[in-house]
């Protein structure tokens, strides 16, 4: 599967969120992750549309819309109106899972099912054929910067045997204390996307950050 590095801009300096964005890409980065929080199903607040819309004009890069939402379905036609690309919800937050791809995918966009570290993937067992990419939470979701799962290891692998087994090429995303060291270990595992938050936009180089992420992953 193709490796793409997806930085969190959870993590950018918000007074220069465009330029945050523009140097990622510019510097290779396929997707834009865009972390959406609704102090409802995680405790804290993000942003939304507004920001969403004024980021989309910088670049043509993937925008990587991880809803962290309750009831997502009452938002995705308007995510996908304002420019997300692939849009991913949690198996969790909604009732209604298969119809919410579907709907996802009825807008021409690209559907993710994210799962909590608690949650098992055998959720997974009769959606498999909606999702585009599956996101496999590696810290409990709700803010950047906190430690892998160390477990999280063996979930992505069992995964990855499992759509290899069926033969489904469906991008594996791992989301959470993605950085230098662990970077190497859920690729080795079988995951092919890589959330970077505090990583990348660590307040210095976030275009050099970038270019040495790519790098590692091609390694
Ligand atoms: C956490 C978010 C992540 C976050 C990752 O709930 O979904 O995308 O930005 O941040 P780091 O890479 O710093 O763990
Ligand atoms: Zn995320």
């Amino acid at each position: 599967m193709k490796k793409k590095l997806a930085p969190s801009i959870l993590s950018a300096d918000f007074r220069k969120l465009g330029e945050e964005v523009s140097s990622a890409a510019n510097a290779g980065a396929q997707y834009i992750h865009i972390d959406v929080m609704d102090g409802m199903f995680v405790p804290s607040i993000s942003f939304g549309m507004p920001v969403i819309r004024s980021i989309r004009p910088v670049t043509d890069a993937v925008f990587d819309v991880h809803l962290m939402v309750q009831d997502p379905e009452r938002y995705v036609e308007e995510f996908a109106r304002l420019g997300a690309d692939l849009i991913t919800v949690h198996a969790e937050a909604t009732k209604h899972l298969d119809r919410t791809l579907q709907q996802i995918h009825s807008l021409g966009k690209k559907t993710g099912v994210a799962l909590n570290p608690a949650t098992p993937l055998s959720v997974l067992d009769h959606v498999l054929y909606q999702t585009d990419m599956v996101l496999l939470m590696t810290v409990n979701p709700g803010f950047g910067g906190q430690k892998y799962i160390e477990p999280m290891t063996e979930k992505i692998r069992t995964l990855r045997e499992r759509l290899l087994r069926e033969g489904r090429e469906i991008d594996i995303e791992v989301d959470g204390g993605i950085n230098e060291q662990t970077a190497r270990i859920v690729l080795e595992a079988g995951a092919n996307v890589l959330v970077m938050g505090s990583a990348v936009f660590d307040g210095k180089d976030v275009a050099g950050n970038v270019r040495k992420y790519l790098k590692m992953m091609e390694e």
